[in-house]
């Protein structure tokens, strides 16, 4: 076991919030312990697997309407993209689109959020960008713009809205729809119900890429939080959980053992699971209810195999 050490202030918050979370009857991790350095390469690289469908599901269900989804969302809107990472899929749309009246880029890396705001720069030099380095999952607020406009438009690609619960989902969608007046919208990309052998391969790549990046997690606990974990003593698991309509992906303990973070032990039986990550499923019909009280959905656009749906929501 690793003798205590000092840590500062946020590995301090880290390691409370890991512990209550290992401390639990199923034991939890939070998802957004996921994404250091090479948890988001890792993640980058999960895009571009044959079995990750979703992210060049929605690019093409972008490409192949662009017309009508820019038409939805309107000349003179300002465009404002939660998580915006790299903005590719934002590409798409300003190249359809000649009066944007600006685009709000909202991204928690500072570093990221920099880096695309500059390339965007030179690749739209008319284009008035607004960057917001904020966590959007709490409340921000949208700087002033200078031209007139239309409506603000929510941009939320890649289903991440199905990596929150139901009822966290809604609250999420309540909050952000304060950001709107009754006619703004929001383009939101949504990962359908389907059979659970495309699901199950999705999260269980042959090259294992998911694998690493769910284990990643624990070299950072060993890293960030002086703790011991042994990584060839966990296995990555993930499997469709058709009950709750979601795909659970865990970290199984292959054997009994204990772990300790900065002094404190944990207990994991053989078997005994961490969970990592939740990813949700909705049938149009049941995300339809899910938004109801806030947005009605205008449009939903689907690829031919109904994998996923790119929908454009109005504000009540
Ligand atoms: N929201 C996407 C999904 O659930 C991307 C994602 C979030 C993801 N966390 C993940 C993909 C963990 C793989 C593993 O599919």
């Amino acid at each position: 076991m690793n003798a205590e050490a000092e840590l500062n202030a946020p590995q301090r918050q880290m390691f409370e919030e890991v512990v209550e979370g290992l401390r639990r009857p199923q034991k939890m991790i939070p998802s957004k312990f996921f994404y250091d350095e090479r948890g988001s390469e890792l993640f980058e690289e999960i895009t571009r697997l044959d079995e990750y469908y979703p992210t060049r599901t929605e690019t093409r269900i972008l490409e192949d309407h662009i017309e009508e989804i820019a038409e939805a969302v309107g000349e003179q809107s300002v465009i404002v993209e939660l998580g915006s990472g790299n903005s590719t899929k934002t590409r798409l749309l300003l190249d359809h689109m000649s009066d944007i009246s600006a685009y709000v880029p909202v991204e928690i890396s500072e570093e990221y959020l920099m880096k695309t705001v500059r390339s965007l720069k030179d690749e739209y030099p008319d284009l008035s960008i607004k960057p917001v380095c904020a966590d959007y999952t709490k409340p921000f607020r949208i700087p002033p713009i200078a031209k007139t406009f239309e409506y603000y438009v929510i941009f939320y690609p890649g289903s991440t809205i199905g990596n929150f619960r139901p009822e966290r989902a809604q609250q999420f969608l309540k909050t952000i729809s304060r950001l709107l007046v009754p006619g703004g919208g929001m383009l939101i990309g949504v990962d359908l119900k389907k059979g659970r052998d495309t699901l199950e391969a999705a999260y269980n790549d042959a090259k294992g890429v998911t694998a690493q990046f769910n284990l990643n997690m624990l070299l950072r606990l060993n890293r960030e939080l002086n703790a011991d974990f042994q990584i060839d003593n966990f296995e990555h698991l993930a499997f469709y959980n058709e009950e709750k309509g979601r795909i659970e992906m865990h970290l199984k303990s292959n054997t009994r053992q204990e772990v300790h973070l900065n002094g404190e032990a944990i207990h994991f039986e053989e078997g005994e699971t961490i969970h990592t990550e939740n990813s949700y499923k909705y049938s149009l019909n049941e995300f339809r209810a899910l938004v109801n009280d806030w947005f009605k959905v205008e449009k939903a656009w689907t690829d031919k195999d109904d994998l996923f749906s790119m929908q454009y929501l109005v504000k009540r």
